[in-house]
């Protein structure tokens, strides 16, 4: 069976929603905050969902989120990965990059799912990707 691992970064909480949907929504997964998580965690996991909202100037948050995904990106090479996040104002531009960045590593983007408005129905198509 293949193992998933599920962090996230949130400030004001959307972010978080959309990571315990996708917890809801997978079995045997369960959210874990970027400060919590370890790059062994990412190494042991088959697939690998990372959850952060736009920030700065579209892009991923710049103290806490960016540093652990720079010390975890060439090991998400030749995993499945889902990327997800929330934001505001912009078009998703951050998402676009990110997706790019990872696919670059050679990580295998299945899925991306960003929210701007709280619905969280996109929570099934994302997730179908992944089982
Ligand atoms: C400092 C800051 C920078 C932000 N930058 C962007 C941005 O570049 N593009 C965008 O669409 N939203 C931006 N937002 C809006 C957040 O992405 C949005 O509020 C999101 O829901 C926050 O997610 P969270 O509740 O998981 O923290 C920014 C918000 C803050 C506070």
């Amino acid at each position: 069976m293949s193992k998933t691992v599920l962090i996230y970064w949130t400030m004001s909480g959307n972010t978080q929603a959309m990571a315990e949907a996708i917890a809801n929504a997978l079995t045997n997964v369960v959210p874990v905050p970027v400060s919590d998580a370890s790059l062994g965690d990412v190494q042991e996991a088959d697939i690998v969902l990372l959850g952060c909202p736009a920030m700065g100037d579209e892009v991923l948050e710049e103290s806490e989120f960016q540093p652990f995904f720079d010390e975890i990106l060439a090991d998400l090479s030749g995993k499945s990965v889902g990327l997800f996040g929330a934001y505001g104002w912009g078009d998703g531009q951050w998402m676009r990059d990110w997706e790019a960045t990872v696919n670059d590593a050679n990580g295998n983007v299945k899925a991306t799912w960003i929210v701007g408005d709280g619905d969280l129905s996109g929570v099934e198509e994302f997730t179908a990707a992944f089982r």
